[in-house]
C-alpha cells in the first residue's frame, strides 16, 4: 500500500443461498431438536421451512443416490427410515458453507469441539444432522422435502444488525 493512501475497501461477494436440513433420528430421539435448531437460530439463519416427516426408503434413496451403491447405504437407509426426522430449509449469507461449518466432520469422534457433531455425536452414521453440500445439491433437497408453497420466506426485523452496510 502506499503510503498515506488508502485502498477502497473491497465488498465481499456474500450471496443469500438456502440450504436442506434434516435433523436425523438420532437427534429426534435424543431430544436435541431444540439445542440443534438453537444455534442455526443464534447465528441469524432464516428458517423459512420445517415439518416432521417419516422418509421412505424411496425418499432415502433419492435423497442419498451418490450412496446407493456404497457398502454403508443399506444401514444408512434402516436408520433414516427407522425414525421421525425433522426437515428444514435455513436461509442466509452463505447458508450452505456457514452450516456445513456449524456441523464439523461428518464422524462426529472427528468433529471439532463446538461444533454440532463434535459437541453431541460420537458416530459416522449417527451424526444428527444433514445438511446440503453446494447448491446444486440444495435445489434438489429442498425439492425432495418440501413444495414451493411451503417455503415461506420473510424479511427479519434484525436485519441491519447482522453486519455494516459495506461489507
Ligand atoms: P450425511 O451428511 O447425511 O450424508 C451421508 C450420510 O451417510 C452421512 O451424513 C452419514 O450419516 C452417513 N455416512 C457417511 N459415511 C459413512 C460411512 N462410512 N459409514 C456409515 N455411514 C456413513
Amino acid at each position: 500500500m502506499v503510503a498515506g493512501k488508502r485502498l477502497p475497501r473491497k465488498k465481499a461477494s456474500q450471496t443469500v443461498e438456502r440450504t436442506l436440513i434434516l435433523l436425523k433420528p438420532d437427534c429426534v430421539q435424543r431430544r436435541l431438536c431444540g439445542k440443534v435448531i438453537s444455534r442455526f437460530e443464534d447465528k441469524a439463519l432464516n428458517i423459512v421451512a420445517l415439518k416432521l416427516l417419516n422418509v421412505t426408503p424411496e425418499l432415502a434413496k433419492q435423497h442419498y443416490a451418490e450412496h446407493v451403491a456404497k457398502p454403508f447405504y443399506p444401514g444408512l437407509e434402516a436408520f433414516i427410515t427407522a425414525s421421525p426426522v425433522v426437515a428444514m430449509v435455513l436461509e442466509g449469507l452463505e447458508a450452505i458453507r456457514v452450516v456445513r461449518d456449524m456441523l464439523g466432520a461428518t464422524n462426529g469422534l472427528k468433529a471439532a469441539a463446538g461444533t454440532i457433531r463434535g459437541d453431541y455425536s460420537s458416530s459416522r452414521q449417527m451424526n444428527l444432522v444433514h445438511a446440503s453440500d453446494g447448491p446444486e445439491a440444495a435445489a434438489r433437497e429442498i425439492a425432495l422435502y418440501f413444495h414451493a408453497n411451503e417455503l415461506c420466506p420473510y424479511t427479519p426485523c434484525l436485519t441491519p444488525w447482522l453486519k455494516a452496510g459495506d461489507e
